[in-house]
């Protein structure tokens, strides 16, 4: 099969890479000249774990090339995959979809034969109905089938996820297109991921419904472990009780800072401007969205107040700013919230997280940038764990607690046990517990 993926980032280059990985010929486009230069010279645009690697792999064996030429990729290509971004519309949350229909038309110039285009950036109900009729009225003598494809991945373990889904959802009608996404997925199909054919408005939804939902199970942990606090119960035992009940399942009832990230945030944002868009409610995700954002802040204050009365002046050492462990990606990081609570309480924030100072800096300019923990701990008045990488996981605590003025500690991933926090000489607070 050739394989045009429109769009090299996170998705884009992932499913390019593993495509190629399965045999088939690939070719990524990008309209960043920058990106396509780097990944030409072997270098990646973005840190995930064992894509380098991958990608060297498959660029040596032939089968994986990088471009800029939108026209020429696309020519005589079986499929030709969207996988650029949609962002939310300034102003009223809304997807953006400009890229995906400049990405339509870009291709609609260039198809030379019957083709297959595929969405797999997440785009609202519908979308596909609107790609399709650009296609048919700029090349109305090819035939494209138009097929939805939503992409469930998670950076920091794109791969894996990749190459063994829980399934793959695949919406069309066309018995053609139907053949092709067979063929392009049979690597994975031999492997027993379930292939999912659906209608392409069902599958267009099938991607928001499980981001809502994975972002409602997330905040309701995160309320039972405010309550939790309130109370005198311990939210991990809750988790796990519940958790253990295969109805429920033991995945996204970690309590932490609020979900954060490229995309829960929109795709929730977006779900509800369907919402209402079609006067069919979903109260459920309003509140899922109205719970969380105001949580992030929460959590900054929730430093505040482990620095005692009068936070202004003092020094927190911030561990962690990603959304998660294992990307680069800021992207509506809780941490972004925090350390602006901070700062406006007049907090100096200093900082340090494995991947992710870069992209940080260039959001939160008033940080200092540390080479590790112990070095961001040196002088600090509480050191906030915001992110879970797994370097914070076995920490020195007797060594941060000597480079402090105060050995304060806010765990917002529930990371320690605090029994052996406290034996390192700490005040320990953490969440629902
Ligand atoms: N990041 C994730 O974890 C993830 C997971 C599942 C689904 N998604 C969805 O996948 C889509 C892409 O997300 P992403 O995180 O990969 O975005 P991204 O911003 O990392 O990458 C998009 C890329 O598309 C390129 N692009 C835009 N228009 C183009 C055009 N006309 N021609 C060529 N290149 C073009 C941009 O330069 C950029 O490099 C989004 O809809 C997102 O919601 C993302």
């Amino acid at each position: 099969m050739r394989i045009t993926m429109i769009g090299s980032g996170y998705v884009g280059l992932v499913s390019g890479a593993c495509f190629s990985d399965f045999g088939h010929d690939v070719i990524c486009v990008d309209k960043d000249a920058g990106k396509i230069a780097a990944l030409e010279a072997g270098r990646m645009p973005i840190y995930e774990p064992g894509l380098e690697q991958l990608v060297e792999a498959n660029v040596k064996a032939g089968r994986l090339s990088f471009t800029t030429d939108l026209k020429a990729a696309v020519a005589g290509a079986d499929a030709v995959f969207i996988a650029v971004g949609t962002p939310s519309r300034r102003g009223d949350g809304h997807a953006d979809l400009t890229y995906v229909f400049e990405a339509t038309r870009e291709i609609a110039q260039a198809v030379t034969g019957p083709t297959v285009v595929v969405t797999k950036s997440t785009v609202p109900v519908g979308t596909g109905d609107r790609v399709e009729e650009i296609l048919r009225e700029e090349r109305p003598d090819i035939d494209i089938a138009v097929v939805s494809n939503p992409e469930f991945l998670r950076e920091g373990a794109a791969i894996g996820d990749f190459k063994r889904p829980d399934r793959i959802v695949i919406g069309t009608d066309d018995a053609r297109a139907r053949k092709v996404m067979s063929e392009v997925y049979r690597p994975l199909y031999l492997n027993e991921s379930p292939l999912l054919f659906t209608g392409r408005r069902t599958s267009e939804l099938i991607k928001y419904a499980a981001n809502a939902f994975l972002a409602t199970k997330i905040t309701f942990i995160n309320e039972i472990a405010d309550l939790c606090e309130a109370v005198g119960a311990d939210v991990q035992d809750v988790s796990r009780g519940i958790g253990l009940d295969n109805r429920i399942g033991r995945k996204f009832l970690h309590a932490g800072p609020g979900y954060g990230g490229s995309c829960f945030p929109k795709d929730t944002l977006a779900l509800l401007k369907t919402a209402e868009d079609y006067e069919s409610p979903v109260h459920i995700v309003e509140a899922v969205v109205k719970v969380n954002d105001s949580r992030k802040r929460a959590m900054g204050r929730k430093v505040l107040k482990a620095l005692g009365d009068d936070a202004k002046g003092k020094t927190v050492a911030v561990l962690g700013l990603t959304f998660k462990p294992n990307t680069d990606d800021m992207r509506d990081a809780p941490a972004i919230a925090i350390v602006q609570t901070l700062e406006d309480a007049g907090v100096k924030v200093r900082a340090y997280d494995p991947e992710g100072m870069e992209a940080a800096k260039a959001i939160m300019p008033g940080i200092l940038c540390c080479a590790n923990a112990y070095e961001a701990a040196e002088g600090a008045d509480a050191v906030a764990l915001v992110t879970e990488w797994d370097t914070f996981r076995a920490l020195d605590l007797k060594r941060l607690a000597a480079a402090m003025t105060a050995p304060v500690m806010v765990d917002l991933r529930n990371v320690y046990r605090p029994d052996e926090v406290k034996a390192a000489g700490f005040a320990y607070t953490s969440v629902g517990r």
